[in-house]
């Protein structure tokens, strides 16, 4: 706290010392809920952001003023305003919550923000942004619940509907919206061309409990006069296989739609078109879809300009009617899944078997799109896989029943040009088969999907190896954040494993804007959240009232949220999720009965830890499952003592305080002796201990020496299973082992997170032998190649190698913590993250016997920068000796010295000497 008047005053300093400067103040980048001008959010009170820029430092917001009207003329003129918030003297430009009139559906808020600054200086107003509200009240779906006129036999996949209905339009329009949802995929058309971009809609949530919405914008797509629009339908999570274990039609056997396109004329008349017994239903070429098998596909049978008007629909059957509930009904809140990027492939491969097989390069998620020509009649089939045997073969005994196969038939029409619908593939290599004519590589070309979040993170440093362990990292985000936080994307799973989701969630939030993507996610987590307060194992719960509770998965639902709100400052989320939260805690607590210990039931433990095959070596690093359930029993009610407190829960810190107290203490009596020896003499049991805090403090220093100890047992190898893995570089680190934690990282050989590199992964493994050394595979049983979990490892390569790390008791990147801890020979090392506030930088190089800093701070934000090994007397700052200037406060401590400083570049030089 003595820093934060240290910082008030320095910041007072430097106002007087730059005050007559001329300067740029600007408001840009608006978003709302996360999202830059999203269409169609359902949320009473909407929260906004903004960043600033300015071209000096140490500039500090000091008010606001943000004005909320229905058009951007009202905007301007300060015609009947939604809100005008007045200025308000503050520092905050970030979760600023809406607290104007009531919000209406369908209307779009038009918004402008303007701010003051600590150097007395004033924006401009923002360009405005908008959002725009959803329905609000289920009786505002005046559409139907309508559902296919066909006969199908739902014990397997059927062919896709195709529904239509033709419109007139009666004269010039000014708004045209579409609101729409499905049980199963849809993808909507209207005159022959797509609506919106977004694929695999509605989303995948808890069906029964909560279905999303989209809404579009398709003023542009209509056309004066006649008009058709068509959807078509896929199986999807709803009704498709999911899960292994022949599970299908999980949710529901019949596929339905609701749709309503709102019309504006221009003299201020709507007309809706809505999903009725009016619409028309066909099969079509979609013969089979589903997300594991994959999509056969006829040409021959696609009907050209069935989603147009003049469409001949006389043969086509009709709809029924369905009553189907419109109360769940929710917008979607997640960034959608689009199409991202493309990739080309990279060779053509004949395998020892005979096989054609192309080789994308990259193991990733989506599918290949396939240009070919050729008689009609002729079938391709693409197989997908993820490797290639010992031999060079194709293999895909990990893929289990998932039998990721396209196949298309041509129309023999000439060029054509085929990509599927409802399904994607996990995959690097793709073997062709029944391909006209001879193959090349311009036939095929990746595309890869995913939820389309913003990229926050970048990496790099002067270790080509970690370099491709940050680029795996990033793809095992890519390949599993397709909708809901997923285990794998390629063998018949692919579901949304609270336990790999909350080992990975800190790591994720460093590349990429999660916020949404998992603020979405925790309200199913919620939804499916048992009445006793179990959570389950995978969300959406998809496995069964029996498949919960386990220590470390559960527990997702106090990390997550948590994490959300150290990333992004998020307290409504922790707000939203408190009841689900304070539930599990409860059901532990309830479970543990009268010892306060939870010791019952069963749990994954350590999942995947160290397990060598000669099993009576005793060098399985096996942790005891209930000492691990114990620590996160601690762990999640501390979380939740902790959020209580933020949120100004009195009487539950007590509560959750008190019973701290009995669980740490039932944790000590039952698996750690006196002098801090644990009953697992694992990695993971002291990481755990040591990072959750659980050891009194005059044996932790033991402890971790206990810890190092035992890698040095592994010569320097890491033991850990999924439960240890995110922290341990970080407990090694917190206690003065950043060399051991450096070795770890960058140990080579078996197990390490190196080893998988070094054997040519894209990717990160679930298993740290996915491979053998002698190119053999782990069992087929359980073996992916694109599982992010042990991924974790790069939140501490972004805190400790770049050094860009939040402060939690100020969070959001409010105050930010630059801390590069330069080691394993490492040289340089550089990277962003683009926080709420805008770009945070840290780079730094050693050369030459010195070291340069590179820092960047964004505006209305503070930072404490640790220059490590560094004499106060020796640094300077963009050339002027940093004792001398007097805006900055820093001091010298131990080993480093420490900067307080405000917004802006800054550049620090020190002699430095690279240890070998
Ligand atoms: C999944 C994991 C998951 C685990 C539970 C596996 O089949 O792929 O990643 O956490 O089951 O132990």
């Amino acid at each position: 706290m003595n820093y934060k008047k240290n910082l008030n005053l320095f910041v007072l300093i430097f106002s007087i010392g730059i005050a007559s400067f001329s300067q740029s103040l600007v408001v840009n980048d608006l978003s709302t809920e996360y999202k830059t001008d999203p269409i169609g959010i359902d949320v009473n009170r909407p929260r906004l952001a903004w960043k600033i820029e300015s071209d000096v430092r140490n500039v500090m917001q000091t008010a606001y003023q943000v004005k909320v009207a229905f058009s951007k003329s009202d905007l301007m003129s300060d015609n009947e305003l939604v809100w005008n918030s007045g200025k308000v003297t503050t520092d905050k430009s970030v979760q600023v919550v809406f607290d104007g009139k009531n919000l209406e559906s369908r209307k779009r808020y038009y918004w402008t923000a303007k701010v003051w600054d600590n150097m007395d200086n004033s924006s401009d107003w923002s360009e405005p942004a908008f959002w725009e509200m959803g329905l609000l009240k289920a009786d505002e779906w005046v559409a139907n619940w309508i559902q296919p006129d066909i006969e199908e036999d739902i014990t397997k996949s059927e062919p896709s509907p195709y529904l239509r209905k033709d419109f007139k339009l009666k004269g010039d329009i000014k708004k045209a919206r579409v609101y729409i949802s499905s049980f199963g995929l849809y993808e909507a058309e209207i005159n022959g061309k797509k609506v919106g971009d977004q694929l695999f809609t509605p989303g995948w949530t808890s069906y029964n409990n909560r279905l999303q919405y989209q809404v579009y914008d398709v003023l542009e797509l209509l056309e004066s006069g006649k008009n058709a629009i068509g959807v078509v339908l896929g199986d999807g999570w709803y009704r498709g296989n999911l899960g292994w274990a022949d599970r299908k039609n999980v949710y529901g056997e019949d596929l339905a739609l609701i749709a309503q396109l709102e019309i504006t004329y221009s003299n201020g008349k709507v007309e809706r078109i809505v999903s009725d017994e009016s619409w028309k239903c066909a099969t079509g070429p979609i013969v089979m879809s589903d997300i594991y098998n994959g999509e056969i596909y006829d040409s021959r049978l696609e009907k050209p300009g069935w989603s147009s008007s003049g469409y001949k629909d006389k043969d086509w059957s009709g709809v029924k009617l369905v009553d189907r509930p419109k109360d769940k009904l929710v917008a979607a809140i997640g960034p959608p899944v689009r199409k991202i990027q493309e990739i080309n492939p990279i060779s053509i491969i004949k395998s020892p078997l005979g096989e054609t097989i192309i080789d994308m390069g990259q193991n990733m998620v989506g599918w290949v799109r396939l240009k070919v020509q050729g008689p009609e009649g002729t079938i391709v089939t693409l197989l997908h896989a993820e490797v290639l045997d010992k031999e060079g073969n194709f293999y895909i005994d990990n893929l289990r029943s998932a039998k990721q196969m396209l196949q298309y038939t041509l129309n023999g029409k000439g060029q054509e040009v085929y990509e599927p619908n409802f399904t994607f593939q996990g995959f690097r290599y793709v073997k062709v088969e029944g391909f006209p004519g001879e193959l090349s590589l311009d036939n095929i070309t990746g595309v890869v999907i995913h939820s389309d979040f913003a990229i926050t993170g970048t990496f790099a440093c002067s270790n080509p190896l970690l370099n491709q362990l940050q680029h795996n990292i990033q793809w095992g985000q890519k390949g599993n954040f397709l909708d809901v936080p997923t285990d794998c994307p390629q063998r018949d799973e692919r579901m949304g494993w609270t336990g790999d989701a909350q080992v990975f969630s800190r790591a994720a939030s460093f590349n990429a804007d999660v916020a949404a993507f998992y603020t979405k996610w925790l309200k199913d987590m919620e939804a499916d959240q048992l009445e006793n307060g179990s959570i389950p194992h995978v969300i959406p719960n998809v496995l069964g009232k029996n498949s919960v509770s386990s220590a470390g998965w559960a527990d997702a639902s106090t990390i997550i949220p948590w994490n959300m709100y150290l990333v992004y400052g998020d307290k409504r989320i922790l707000d939203e999720q408190y009841s689900s939260m304070a539930n599990w805690v409860s059901f532990m607590t309830t479970v543990a009965g009268e010892d306060h210990l939870w010791n019952k039931g069963s749990h994954f433990g350590d999942w995947l830890f160290y397990r060598p095959n000669d099993d009576n070596s005793g060098m399985s690093a096996v942790t005891d499952k209930y000492l691990i359930a114990q620590s996160f029993y601690i762990h999640s009610t501390e979380i939740l003592r902790n959020s209580a407190r933020i949120l100004g829960k009195e009487d539950d810190v007590e509560k959750y305080d008190e019973l701290l107290k009995e669980i740490k203490q039932a944790y000590l009596n039952e698996y750690v002796t006196p002098n801090g020896r644990l009953i697992s003499s694992t990695q993971t049991a002291y990481v755990l201990a040591l990072e959750f805090d659980l050891l009194p403090e005059n044996v932790r220093k033991r402890a971790a020496e206990r810890l190092v100890e035992n890698i040095g047992i592994y010569k320097d190898h890491i033991t850990t299973g999924f439960l240890g893995t995110p922290y341990l570089c970080d407990v090694l680190t917190e206690y003065g082992y950043v060399d051991v934690a450096y070795k770890l990282l960058l140990q080579e050989s078996y197990p390490s997170w190196l080893y998988p590199v070094k054997m040519g992964a894209t990717t990160i493994w679930e298993r740290w032998d996915g491979i053998k050394p002698d190119s053999t595979f782990q069992t087929p049983n359980m073996n992916s190649f694109n599982h992010y979990a042990y991924g974790a490892i790069g939140d501490w390569m972004y805190k400790n190698i770049v050094g860009i790390d939040l402060d939690e008791n100020d969070p959001g990147y409010k105050n930010i913590l630059i801390k590069p801890t330069p080691g394993g020979e490492i040289t340089n090392a550089e990277g962003e993250y683009e926080s709420y506030y805008g770009t945070i930088k840290s780079g730094w190089k050693i050369e030459g016997g010195k070291i340069v800093i590179d820092v960047s701070i964004p505006v209305n934000t503070k930072a404490r920068v640790k220059l490590p090994k560094a004499h106060l007397s020796e640094v300077s700052e963009s050339g002027n000796k940093l004792e001398t200037i007097k805006y900055m406060i820093s001091k010298q401590s131990n080993e480093d010295v420490i900067i307080e400083l405000g917004s802006g570049n800054f550049k620090f030089e020190y002699p430095y000497k690279l240890e070998q």
